[in-house]
């Protein structure tokens, strides 16, 4: 089997399912155990050829063929011999490109073509056009929404997400000093930075994400794998000695930071009874257990009586992280947005018709758009249910509509794109 093949039959059934890349490689490779070596090719494949599919296409066409001629698992290898005759052809056999070339019935004279492209320059000609949503392979009404949401150097964030994001963990400072962690990381080879926001984040240089949660001190609980804009949350929400409910928990990334930053209890919520398995899991293995309790119920509907302080993360179109999930190009439409735009309404009117006077709303997502962040907030501040307040730490820009909301990007503050708003209900 060609790691070619796998990636074509892989990235085919992540569009088909419109499930995650990450989920369906990993089934992929349970089934097929045998080649399971051929993971890190794979993984680097599928994943550059999701972040740029379209400009692929288009190079193709300048090649001389129309790549619509190929359908499913065909369409994903001709993207991906294009990918790699473009980006890599000393280190690929010519035996495997000749190969694919067959199975594709694609002539010579196509791979000789593909071979003097210039992809960059292709890029920079296509910029100059204006069609920035081919050069960075992003559908057309994303950038709509990117241009809306006024993101700074818009073409430095497209170029950004065709890399692999920072990489951030979050010491477990009631187990190990961050000193400590650092010696232990870098004895194991690891490159690792302190972070100079916050005392318990550390930057992980190297970006070998998938050994990180494979290691003996994670299995020791001694760090969470955790996004800097998401360890955020934790300081803005400043919960010691606080009853703190997350309305949607998830696998309880924040919530056990509130407990690691003294929360006197926390509350977590979520719909999905197996991501609160998950929160579980993920708490125990970090020694926190104790002061989490979970509720399996849907936050739009009911939430937990009196707290201090609410966090509410929804679902979002997460186009924050289309650098680590690129198949998200694929899957979200303008209906989706719509979908997750009623959802966020739902779960932020539920908590402020139910909290008492006073209580901090902590409202973030892992998204750039205006429409899942200001639109939402301003309109109940509108409305004059909450009010929107200044907070602490502001590492990243001001929004240009608000600015006491914070939002970070990937390619200013080396983090997933991200919004934090905080409000008190009045
Ligand atoms: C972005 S994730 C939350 C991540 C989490 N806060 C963390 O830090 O790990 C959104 C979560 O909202 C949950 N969710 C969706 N609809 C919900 C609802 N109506 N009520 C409660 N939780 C919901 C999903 O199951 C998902 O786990």
């Amino acid at each position: 089997m060609y790691p070619e093949v796998a990636a074509a039959i892989i990235l085919d059934l992540v569009e088909k399912r419109r499930t995650s890349l990450r989920s369906v490689a990993l089934e992929y490779f349970r089934r097929h155990k045998d080649i399971e070596y051929l993971k890190p090719v794979v993984r680097v494949l599928t994943l550059n050829v999701l972040r740029n599919y379209i400009l692929l296409d288009y190079i193709a066409e300048i090649a001389g063929l129309d790549p619509r001629i190929y359908r499913d698992i065909k369409r994903w290898l001709l993207r991906i011999l294009v990918y790699e005759v473009t980006h890599q052809i000393n280190k690929l056999k010519k035996s495997r490109v000749s190969k694919i070339a067959n199975i594709l019935k694609l002539k010579n004279q196509f791979i000789n073509t593909l071979k003097n492209i210039d992809v960059e320059g292709v890029r920079r000609k296509l910029i100059k056009l204006n069609r920035i949503d081919i050069a960075y392979s992003i559908p057309y009404w994303m950038i709509l929404l990117f241009k809306n949401a006024r993101i700074p150097y818009l073409e430095k964030f497209l170029e950004t997400l065709l890399h692999d994001p920072n990489l951030w963990i979050r010491v477990s400072t009631h187990k190990i000093s961050r000193i400590e962690l650092v010696k232990l990381l870098k004895r194991m080879g690891y490159k690792v930075r302190e972070d100079s926001h916050f005392f318990d984040c550390i930057e992980v240089i190297d970006k070998r994400r998938s050994l990180l949660a494979k290691t003996i001190y994670y299995h020791k609980g001694y760090y969470t794998i955790q996004d800097k804009s998401s360890i955020l949350i934790g300081h803005v929400a400043y919960p010691s000695n606080k009853i703190v409910l997350d309305t949607t928990a998830g696998a309880g990334l924040k919530i056990t930071h509130m407990v690691q930053l003294g929360a006197l209890r926390v509350i977590a919520q979520d719909i999905d009874f197996k991501r609160l398995l998950d929160a579980h899991i993920h708490a125990k293995r970090l020694g926190l257990a104790n002061r989490i309790f979970l509720i399996n119920t849907d936050s739009t509907k009911k939430i937990f009586n009196c707290p201090d302080i609410v966090l509410i993360d929804p679902p979002c179109t997460g186009l924050g992280r289309l650098s680590i999930q690129p198949e998200l190009k694929l899957h979200l439409s303008r209906r989706y947005l719509n979908t997750v735009r009623r959802l966020q309404y739902q779960l932020l009117y539920n908590v402020i018709k139910n909290v008492r006077r006073g209580t901090r709303i902590i409202y973030s997502t892992c998204t750039v758009t205006v429409e899942e962040n200001e639109d939402l907030v301003k309109m109940f501040e509108k409305e004059g249910y909450i009010e929107v307040i200044r907070h602490k730490p502001f590492i990243g820009f001001k929004s240009f509509i608000d600015e006491r909301i914070q939002r970070l990007y990937p390619h200013l503050h080396k983090t997933q794109g991200f919004a934090v708003t905080v409000m008190e209900r009045t």
